[in-house]
């Protein structure tokens, strides 16, 4: 699938990164994850990371090329050390162990977890959750919390798109995510609601090979210069409504 954006930048920084195939910035993402990365109604991908990738893309002089990668293979590094990844942006955690595979520019947004449950489960805490079966996409850092800190017997979920498939379908009856993505799927639905934010102080990252150094400090250069620049915020607003 392609990439489509709106977004327009007058940033333009001159970083000399030796790692960029002639003039072609490739930035994976695991689709689906609203609203960062996901399909609209022509099969194109947009969203949040996207326009960010495009911005970052434009300001290098470079055209964006879209890899759409399963999360495991990102999280991990693997994919920055196997495909054709120079950066990948999916929603995702700076976190100490990840640090140690990847490179991360500055963070882009906040975030934090949040539950979700289906509605009249009678789930109104993460104290609800013995015996409950419980779904989270492998790999993120909402699954090493109901893992790790709630010791919970997790229900694992490729992506994103299947967990919640699993919680309309009723496989399990509540998921933790992260709250961006968790504020953006409830909306007016009645099959499942929102129930509690947990704070775990996340900041999202985008990373890069662990020796990419350049192309990470050219990143965080653009990032930087969109910030002063405001579309940064234009970006958050169009994707996040706040
Ligand atoms: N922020 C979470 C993490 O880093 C989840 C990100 C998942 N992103 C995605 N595109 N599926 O673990």
């Amino acid at each position: 699938a392609e990439a489509e954006t709106e977004v327009e930048t007058d940033v333009e920084i001159d970083a000399e990164v030796e790692t960029l195939e002639e003039g072609v910035l490739q930035v994976c993402a695991d689709v689906p994850y609203p609203p960062f990365e996901y399909y609209d109604t022509e099969g194109n991908v947009v969203g949040y990371d996207i326009d960010i990738a495009a911005a970052i893309a434009g300001a290098l002089g470079l055209e964006l090329e879209l890899i759409e990668s399963s999360w495991e293979g990102l999280e991990s590094g693997l994919a920055l050390e196997s495909e054709n990844c120079d950066l990948v942006i999916s929603g995702m955690s700076i976190t100490e162990e990840r640090a140690g595979n990847m490179l991360f520019s500055d963070p882009y947004l906040d975030d934090n977890l949040g539950l979700l449950a289906t509605t009249d489960s009678g789930i109104s805490s993460t104290d609800d959750l013995d015996g409950v079966p419980v779904g989270v996409q492998n790999g993120t850092t909402g699954h090493t919390y109901a893992a790790e800190e709630l010791g919970l017997d997790v229900t694992e979920y490729e992506d994103s798109g299947l967990l919640l498939q699993g919680l309309e379908a009723g496989q399990v009856e509540a998921l933790i995510g992260n709250i961006s993505i968790i504020g953006y799927q409830t909306g007016d639905d009645a099959a499942y609601e929102f129930v509690e934010e947990i704070d775990t102080g996340e900041q999202l990252g985008i990373a890069a090979h662990l020796e990419n150094q350049e192309l990470i400090e050219a990143v965080n250069e653009v990032l930087a210069a969109l910030d002063a620049e405001g579309t940064l915020e234009e970006i958050r607003e169009a994707w996040f409504h706040s």
